[in-house]
């Protein structure tokens, strides 16, 4: 297993291109699996999850074959020869569920492992196949696997979701597309990719209005077209460079950057003392003078903080002036990389969802355990402004969501490495 080597240095700067997100990439890959066209998407990620999603696809027959270096995906599934997703692709990542929605829209029968759980939470999927039964699906878990089956297709329902998922509004999005009738989803999740995803699906012929508000509302068609469609810019990959040189100081430019796609995170930001500035390529960001102003977080679904910076935001919390409260209130186990930045001299109290940060003047590196993708690269940013060396172990975890971390920071001036794992 490699490891990455991050010593603490000065101010960075610089300029870091931010790749299209991975968390639309692997809903928009799906969506091939609704039309007998091909779909093509641009600006893809070059991810091991998406190349988890590709290997997923192709068991069940779809074509997909990456160009340009693996920024474009070429997908098809003219030729589907299975409908079945097997427990050992869809164990590696839990949103191989996205494809239930599609197979059982398109053929009316699909077999799709139960997806584990994972190190953040147990990551139940109820929500996806009350959804997927609201339009008319019959849903029997039988050893490990959702069978779902809909004679004569899906029907338009009501689906009122208790809370906000983003995988069941993806998975629900998609199969009311071809269902016969209307769809309503009430309180939709609004993140930017299903955004994504909903114009992706319009310009394959979907019928839909709402995405992006609570409510979404989908009249089904006969079929699909292909269709080509670049991903949204990665707004998780986003927040998590612009911490950077938060953390280190100096002013960095983030390539292709939008306000819009992090307006909380971007307030928090401004709170700790932070300049986040608009430029015609992206967003420039720089630390002001002295140090970073505590500043208390609560995770929320999009429009609010995201969850998925959570860690991040808690690295740049550790050597703020003063106290802050992060309040997890997505996931039920998301505070991992709190014993690791303690280990680092951090000063963090977790009780249950709630962690208190007591900033202390400086962090000193320390050999550190990666737990998930995005406790793995709080522990890097931690590492760019701690005294001396910190080595992240199972850096596996970092490569899922972050493509060329190393590449990317030391443009910037970052001293990081990667060790090759024996
Ligand atoms: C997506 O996961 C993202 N993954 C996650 O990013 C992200 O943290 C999460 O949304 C929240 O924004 C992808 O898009 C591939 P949810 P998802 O359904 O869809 C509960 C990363 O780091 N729930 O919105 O699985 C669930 O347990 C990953 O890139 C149910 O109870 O998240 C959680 O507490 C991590 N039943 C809450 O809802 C269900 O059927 C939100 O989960 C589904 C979810």
């Amino acid at each position: 297993m490699d490891s990455i080597i991050v010593t603490g240095n000065g101010p960075l700067s610089g300029s870091i291109p931010i790749a299209g997100a991975k968390n639309a990439c692997l809903t928009l890959m799906p969506a091939t699996l609704l039309s007998d066209e091909p779909l093509t998407l641009t600006n893809a990620p070059r991810l091991s999850d998406i190349r988890t999603m590709s290997e997923l696809l192709g068991s069940l027959g779809a074509e997909v074959s990456t160009l340009q270096d693996g920024q474009v995906l070429a997908l098809s599934s003219h030729n589907l020869t299975s409908q079945r997703a097997d427990y050992d692709i869809v164990r590696k990542m839990r949103a191989s569920i996205l494809v239930l929605g599609p197979l059982l829209a398109r053929f009316g029968n699909a077999e799709v492992s139960l997806p584990g759980g994972c190190a953040i939470g147990a990551r139940p999927v109820d929500l996806h196949l009350k959804a997927l039964e609201a339009m008319g699906a019959e849903l029997e878990l039988r050893e490990g696997y959702v069978h779902a089956r809909a004679p004569g297709g899906l029907k338009g329902g009501i689906v009122d979701f208790p809370l906000v998922s983003v995988g069941a509004t993806e998975n629900a999005l998609m199969a009311a597309t071809l269902a016969k009738g209307m769809t309503v989803l009430n309180n939709a999740a609004r993140e930017p990719e299903i955004v994504d995803l909903a114009r992706c699906l319009r310009k394959m012929g979907a019928q839909i209005d709402g995405e992006g508000t609570g409510t979404i509302t989908i009249q089904g068609v006969e079929r699909l077209n292909g269709a080509t469609h670049p991903v949204v810019t990665d707004r998780i990959e986003l927040g998590t460079y612009m911490l950077a040189p938060a953390i280190c100081g100096g002013e960095v430019e983030l390539l292709g950057g939008r306000i819009e796609l992090l307006a909380a995170f971007c307030e928090k930001l401004d709170a700790a003392g932070i300049s986040v500035e608009e430029t015609p390529n992206g967003l420039k960001v720089a630390r002001k003078n002295g140090r970073i102003r505590a500043v208390d977080v609560a995770t929320e679904p999009f429009p609010g903080f995201p969850t998925d910076l959570q860690a991040q935001f808690m690295a740049l919390m550790c050597t703020a002036d003063g106290t802050s409260v992060l309040e997890e209130k997505i996931f039920e186990n998301r505070f991992m990389h709190a014993p690791e930045l303690m280990r680092m001299g951090a000063k963090i109290d977790v009780q249950g969802g709630h962690a208190t940060v007591t900033g202390v003047e400086r962090l000193k590196g320390a050999p550190v355990m990666a737990t998930d993708l995005r406790a793995s690269v709080s522990l890097i940013l931690a590492g760019l402004a701690a005294e001396g060396e910190t080595i992240v172990n199972r850096v596996y975890h970092l490569d899922r969501g972050y493509e060329r971390v190393e590449e990317k920071l030391g443009n910037v001036g970052a001293r990081i490495e990667r060790v090759k794992g024996v």
